[in-house]
């Protein structure tokens, strides 16, 4: 992964303000939308001095006992997914399957890593994916369909997503699912930079989360489930979550980061967030909704007499729950997607230094809006965007996509995506 700095970026387009090029090839990113830039400069230089204990890498937690996640073990079968490839995409069954020991829920020990992802979370906590939280491409897409009946291409995207945009590495294939572990992913040692995992705020991490507070807001902890949050899920939704309350909900907390967090960017990548919170009707429930204790339990949170809620670090699957029967997959999740976002839409863009909102330009995105008549191809093609166009990340600057990544991604998903008939990548060097 090539990071450009924004300062060298700015540095080097004084002549086209606004508009930042990257790699001298003369393709630009049209960040226009931006007029200020100081918001990501300043959460760039305050990242580089890591003053917060919690985004330590030093505090980041080492299990010398590293075991991979269980092979595929044909007397437990699930949808038949294993080696990162397509299984059967036939869920209907019940997680984990009775008999199967290798998946029993274990609560993490204080060697093992867990993070801002409930679902990977969970997925460590019963063995899915390698119990102390340093997982794989072929970990991740396996449990993905195994456990949830997610389809091979969402369940790709979503683990390429963490290893393009340098949580993980693009060698090895390996990612932490919450704190830097770099000498455990890299490929080879880094001469500079360093693999945050997924805690790594503005690469797949982002604000206005449902569970998790923003990263400028808690000292770095943007990964720790938050209950006062989790009550207001559950306030907000009305204690069934649908794809409409989720939508009130994602609105509601988009709003609250940009009234509270000086620092608030709600990039490209919120996008991916967004519709990640489509998972607990489509994923946790029946497809309609899910009810608040079956999202509590893979929440790993449980309510008191009093009616508050604490939070167990125990995401686990509940109870006799079985998975959709029919798979969700890419164009399913960019459907709901579009629904709920249209219903109550939010602007990509960040605070500025003088405390205004600028919206900002990505594919499709146009000054900070997603047009209501974008169709789902349309959509799609923001989502492949977002893993071979260079991304306006909050920290980092801007992600710039190498040609490891470039190669990792078109080997990987084929035509699955340019078939659409997207934009070609941009700037791969
Ligand atoms: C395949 C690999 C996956 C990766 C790399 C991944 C990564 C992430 C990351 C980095 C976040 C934080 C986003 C933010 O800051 O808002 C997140 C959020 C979330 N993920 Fe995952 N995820 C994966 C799979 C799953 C699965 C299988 C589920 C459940 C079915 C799931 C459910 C969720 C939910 C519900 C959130 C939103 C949490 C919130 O807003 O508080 N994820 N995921
Ligand atoms: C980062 O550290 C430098 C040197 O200590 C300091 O001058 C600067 O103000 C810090 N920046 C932020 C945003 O905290
Ligand atoms: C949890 O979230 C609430 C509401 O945003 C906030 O006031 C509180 O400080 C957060 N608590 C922690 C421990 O981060
Ligand atoms: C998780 O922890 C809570 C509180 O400590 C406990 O009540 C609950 O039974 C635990 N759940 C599992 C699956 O271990």
């Amino acid at each position: 992964m090539k990071v450009a700095t924004i300062s060298a970026l700015i540095g080097s387009t004084a002549a086209f303000p606004g508009l930042l090029n990257l790699g001298g090839d003369g393709k630009l990113l049209d960040l226009s939308g931006l007029s200020d830039l100081s918001v990501l400069e300043l959460n760039q230089q305050k990242t580089k001095n890591n003053t917060y204990p919690a985004a330590d890498p030093k505090n980041c937690p080492f299990n010398h006992d590293h075991k991979p996640a269980a092979k595929w073990n044909p007397d437990f079968p699930y949808s038949h997914a294993k080696n990162g490839l397509p299984g059967n995409g036939k869920g209907g069954y019940q997680v984990p399957m009775p008999g199967d020991e290798d998946h029993k829920f274990i609560a993490p020990g204080k060697n093992d890593i867990r993070g801002p992802c409930p679902g990977m979370n969970m997925l460590a906590n019963h063995g899915f994916i390698a119990r102390d939280g340093i997982t794989n491409f072929q970990e991740s897409v396996d449990a993905c369909q195994n456990v949830f009946n997610m389809n091979w291409d969402l369940a790709t995207v979503i683990t390429l997503i963490a290893l393009v945009l340098g949580d993980g590495d693009v060698l090895s294939q390996k990612f932490s699912i919450g704190c830097d572990a770099t000498s455990r992913t890299a490929a080879v040692e880094l001469i500079a930079g360093s693999q945050p995992g997924l805690n790594g705020h503005g690469n797949f991490e982002v604000d206005a989360s449902m569970s998790r507070d923003d990263y400028f807001l808690a000292e770095g902890d943007a990964f720790t489930l938050n209950v006062t949050l989790f009550a207001q899920m559950v306030e907000t939704t009305g204690g069934q979550f649908t794809q409409s309350g989720i939508s009130s909900l994602k609105h509601q907390r988009w709003h609250q980061s940009q009234q509270e967090n000086p620092n608030f960017f709600f990039g490209p990548i919120g996008l991916i967030s967004y519709a990640a919170s489509a998972f607990l009707p489509e994923l946790y429930g029946d497809g309609k909704s899910a009810s608040t204790e079956t999202v509590a339990t893979f929440f790993g949170v449980h309510q008191q007499d009093d009616g508050s809620w604490i939070y167990g670090h125990n995401e686990s699957i509940p109870e006799g729950w079985t998975s959709r029967k029919e798979p969700y997959g890419l164009v399913g999740v960019v459907e709901n997607f579009l629904k709920m976002y249209l219903e109550k839409p939010v602007l990509f863009g960040g605070n500025t230094a003088d405390g205004h909102f600028d919206g900002l330009d990505f594919g499709a995105i146009k000054d900070g809006k997603i047009d209501a008549a974008i169709s789902v191809d349309d959509t799609l093609c923001l989502v492949y965007q977002l893993l071979l166009w260079p991304v306006p990340g909050l920290l980092n600057g801007v992600l710039d996509i190498g040609t490891d990544a470039l190669e990792l991604v078109t080997s990987t998903l084929g035509s699955t995506l340019t078939d659409l008939g997207c934009p070609a990548p941009v700037n791969a060097s």
